[in-house]
């Protein structure tokens, strides 16, 4: 192989690997987030109960990290129980395709 074939090979080897490691279908997220977005839809939004938090902004956060951050909620290292609840219900594979989702959004 020439020079030049030689990097368009790999060229393609690596946007071909790199689209097979974005697991999450971020359409099959859209429609699963309808029950997030009663807190994180709504930009400066404060639950009331049992506390004032702040919610986190979701929209842009990079996906490996909120999948992450719904493992840590799922498995009680991140102990806000609101999210625990959340999180407790969602497969690996809801989580992906939420963080697919989110990251590809811009607000
Ligand atoms: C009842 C309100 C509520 C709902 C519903 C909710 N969240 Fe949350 N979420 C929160 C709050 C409050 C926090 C901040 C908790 C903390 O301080 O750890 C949070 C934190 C997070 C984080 C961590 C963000 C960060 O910056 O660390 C992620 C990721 C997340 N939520 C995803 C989701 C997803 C996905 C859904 C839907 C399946 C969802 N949440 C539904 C209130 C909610």
């Amino acid at each position: 192989m020439q020079g030049k074939q030689w990097w368009l090979a790999l060229g393609t080897a690596l946007t071909l690997s790199m689209s097979a490691h974005a697991a999450g279908d971020p359409q099959a997220g859209a429609s699963k987030n309808s029950m997030c977005v009663g807190c994180h839809g709504i930009p400066g939004y404060h639950t009331a109960f049992p506390e004032v938090y702040s919610v986190p902004k979701l929209g842009g956060q990079h996906a490996e990290y909120i999948v992450a951050a719904l493992k840590e909620y799922k498995s009680g290292a991140r102990k806000h129980p609101s999210m625990r609840g959340i999180a407790e219900q969602l497969s690996d594979q809801d989580m992906e395709d939420l963080a697919a989702y989110y990251s590809a959004k811009k607000e």
